[in-house]
């Protein structure tokens, strides 16, 4: 293990997924519940007395974005609703940008909606959604024994001012995937750094044998910010120092725009790279047409469904790359169970969140769908390892979270993304980009942001 640190918190640290996913889980200090459940998984306490979650009825209206671009969530439901024959499950699509996502459901919810009585939102959003009460604290009604499933690194990301708004559902991470048989068919060998990354592609579209040499996430959104977080903090830079204040106006921060937007100009990229959210970059290379994809860990089984893919046993996963070597930083992503607090079926709910972060729910996400699992138990499995490539590999990642534990992160994000976008588009130079950010980013912090 060489050059990882192990901080305690998401905010503002690298740490590796081992670190989040593989210790042992830790109780919310503010828990203000015993365990009082008979199996030991859950059980609701207040002032007046125990209800066993197993035996809650009704309705939960879930509201959740597509995960891995397939079927899954109906799969849970199904497996679920067997277990719970007095429990009915009724899923309400979100659209998959995190973005649109957090503002529709805010709204929903700062209006007095009562459902979804469930929903599924990301790992960014504990602060702000705490701050603004759009989330029931989870410690106040669930034991503090339903914690010790999750490493304590998940459930600190997932609090806010001591408490826990949200239970951890599954752990995203950037990765490199690779054409295997185009490298062979060149004679090379899985890419080390990001500067061989350029150099096969340029090979492999110079021989003809690919269009495009490398996609990602370029698009004004959401996860342009974390593509930008990897290349950022391998160059050496942060987006704010110990003391909270902006340093994106950096040398490290323009070597990293200035690479992202080498990729497009020098066509390693396409041009409409600016427009690509995970499902285009996805899409271009299950199609066959680029060498490389950087993308969480659920693009595995995307790219070894016949169904979407056109190179089903012919990709190679990796950690991604640096700047000069091995070993670069992999932004850690992923989603979380939150509950509205103007429920009406706080006991079913918390009954589907136990199951849904429980064993069986956790093997069908790492099993059939690549994604890293929240339930350390699953996480550690063998078999689960066997079949799911990415968490074979996942201890060699250096994670980077974003800055989100302010509850201001989405102005902060914001500024990122747009002003990232602006200059990979070529409507700004990216020094002046890099200077409007960080004004904003000043502004955000200091509370002019808006919400
Ligand atoms: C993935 C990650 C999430 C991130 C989003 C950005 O869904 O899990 O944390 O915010 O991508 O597009």
């Amino acid at each position: 293990m060489k050059n990882r640190t192990k901080l305690g918190t998401l905010g503002l640290s690298v740490v590796t997924l081992g670190a989040l996913v593989a210790g042992c889980g830790t109780a919310p200090t503010t828990n203000t519940a015993t365990n009082t459940a008979s199996n030991g998984t859950s059980g609701t306490q207040n002032t007046t007395g125990t209800v066993d979650l197993s035996k809650a009825s009704g309705t939960v209206v879930w509201a959740a974005s597509p995960i891995a671009q397939t079927g899954i969530r109906n799969t849970l439901i199904g497996d679920f609703e067997k277990a719970h024959p007095n429990i009915k499950i009724q899923l309400v699509d979100l659209p998959s940008n995190t973005d649109t996502n957090r503002q529709s459901l805010a709204t929903e919810i700062e209006g007095g909606a009562t459902t979804p009585d469930v929903y599924m939102g990301d790992v960014i959003w504990p602060a702000q959604f705490g701050q603004s009460q759009l989330a029931v604290p989870l410690n106040k009604y669930l034991p503090s024994s339903f914690f010790t499933r999750f490493a304590s690194g998940l459930v600190q990301g997932a609090s806010y001012k001591g408490n826990v708004y949200a239970a951890p559902f599954y752990v995203d991470s950037g990765f490199l995937y690779y054409r295997k048989d185009l490298l062979q068919k060149a004679g090379l060998q899985p890419p080390q750094s990001w500067e061989q990354v350029v150099s096969d592609a340029q090979t492999l579209q110079k021989k003809g044998l690919v269009q495009y040499g490398f996609v990602w996430q370029g698009a004004s959104y959401e996860g342009l910010t974390c593509d930008f977080m990897e290349y950022l903090t391998d160059a050496g830079g942060q987006v704010l120092n110990s003391q909270g204040q902006p340093t994106i106006d950096s040398p490290q921060a323009l070597k990293a725009v200035n690479f992202m937007k080498s990729l497009i100009t020098s066509g390693i990229s396409p041009r409409a790279e600016v427009t690509f959210q995970e499902a285009q970059s996805m899409n271009v290379f299950d199609q066959g047409n680029a060498a490389f994809l950087r993308n969480w860990d659920y693009a595995w089984s995307n790219s070894q469904n016949p169904a979407d893919s056109k190179v089903v046993g012919k990709v190679g996963v990796e950690p991604l790359p640096t700047f000069g070597g091995p070993d670069g930083h992999g932004t850690i992503g992923g989603w979380d169970l939150y509950v509205n607090p103007h429920t009406k079926n706080l006991n079913a709910s918390l009954e589907f969140i136990n199951w849904m972060t429980g064993v069986q729910a956790q093997k069908i996400l790492a099993t059939k769908y690549s994604e890293i699992p929240t339930n350390a138990t699953v996480q550690n499995d063998p078999q689960v390892k066997k079949v799911n490539p990415v968490l074979n590999i996942v201890s060699q990642v250096k994670l980077v979270s974003r800055p989100s534990q302010t509850p201001n992160y989405p102005q902060v994000s914001q500024a990122i993304y747009t002003n990232v976008n602006q200059a990979l588009s070529g409507g700004t130079s990216v020094s002046a980009a890099l200077k409007k950010a960080q004004q904003q980013i000043q502004s955000a912090v200091s509370g002019n942001g808006g919400l």
